[in-house]
């Protein structure tokens, strides 16, 4: 079986862990290196919850190196109402055993690429900061990635602000730059990661997976659940946008999708960070990005219990 190599750059952040866990677990993906950047929490928080959740996976194999300090242009703003003081609160969590590189997030992105043998796929579950930095200061080993698949934006939704999206907002600049690099881009909106709800009684089915990575994601996601409790979101749980990205590149059959073109707004009042999805081609643009619009919720959840289930002893 071919294995899809990634690189995950993230803000863990709780549905960030269970993307990296999809991944670890997967037989189908290599994580080549875990890069983390500003957004869930700061710059400090998410590297060090990186380097738990691989301490806590038992894969301090795989290279970590923390990145941006804040977004291309805008100041720094952080989700602590969403995920905690620490970034992953509701569990207890090793303290990491091993040290991230000692290098930048995107010598580490241009150093793995530019040393695999075979094609890489950048996963981006955070602000897109580090993806744009590295594309502007590496753009020819840019143009060797095979995808960049991200976490991020929406048609007509927005979460931060009426219609932005959380990574988007925190850098809109840096999303432009992605989105019109000419690579080719999946894109993970809220319209499907609204869809990708997990219930409090499947959270607690979890805890009846017995190792400590499934009891550690049973007090994550019941953490993370509470703020999407509130009646204004209309949820019947929570939603796990992140695992989204590592759940295509494991079975795209569980998504449909759509192939649009997505710029993103960073002009407008109310408006910045809004991704733009021309889903009528309308504005004759070239299509960039497959758009993942729905998604078979039962697989999807039936994929998480399965890979917390390979951490078994
Ligand atoms: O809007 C949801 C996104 O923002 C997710 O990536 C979540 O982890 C936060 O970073
Ligand atoms: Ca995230």
């Amino acid at each position: 079986m071919t294995k899809t190599k990634i690189i995950l750059d993230c803000d863990p952040g709780h549905d960030d862990a269970l993307a990296m866990m999809l991944a670890v677990a997967s037989p189908k993906i290599e994580l080549a290196a875990v890069t983390t950047s500003a957004g869930n929490q700061t710059p400090e928080k998410t590297l060090n919850n990186a380097m738990r959740m691989l301490t806590l996976l038992n894969r301090q194999d795989i290279p970590v190196a923390g990145g941006n300090r804040t977004p291309l242009v805008k100041p720094l703003e952080t989700a602590g109402n969403v995920h905690g003081k620490s970034g992953l609160d509701g569990a207890e969590l090793p303290d990491p055993d091993f040290k991230p590189q000692d290098m930048t997030a995107i010598e580490l992105i241009a150093k793995t690429i530019s040393e695999s043998k075979e094609p890489i796929t950048l996963v981006v579950t955070g602000p897109m900061t580090n993806a744009a930095l590295f594309l502007r200061v590496y753009p020819e080993l840019g143009q060797k990635l095979e995808r960049i698949v991200y976490m991020g934006g929406a048609m007509g939704l927005g979460n931060w602000t009426p219609s932005v999206e959380f990574n988007i907002y925190v850098d809109p600049e840096a999303a432009k730059i992605v989105m019109n690099a000419g690579i080719p881009l999946t894109m993970a909106p809220l319209n499907v990661t609204h869809k990708a709800q997990i219930t409090k009684e499947e959270i607690a089915e979890l805890d009846q997976i017995d190792n400590p990575v499934a009891h550690a994601f049973y007090g994550l996601l019941n953490f993370f659940e509470l703020y999407h409790e509130a009646p204004k979101w209309g949820f019947f749980g929570a939603p796990l946008h992140d695992p989204c990205t590592i759940a295509w590149l494991i079975d795209p059959d569980m998504f449909e999708s759509e192939y649009m073109n997505v710029d993103v707004e960073t002009k407008g009042e109310l408006t910045t960070g809004e991704t733009v999805c021309d889903y009528y081609e309308l504005t004759g643009k070239p299509k960039n990005t497959d758009v993942l619009l729905n998604i078979d919720r039962d697989k999807f959840i039936q994929l998480i219990k399965d890979s917390l289930a390979t951490f078994n002893k």
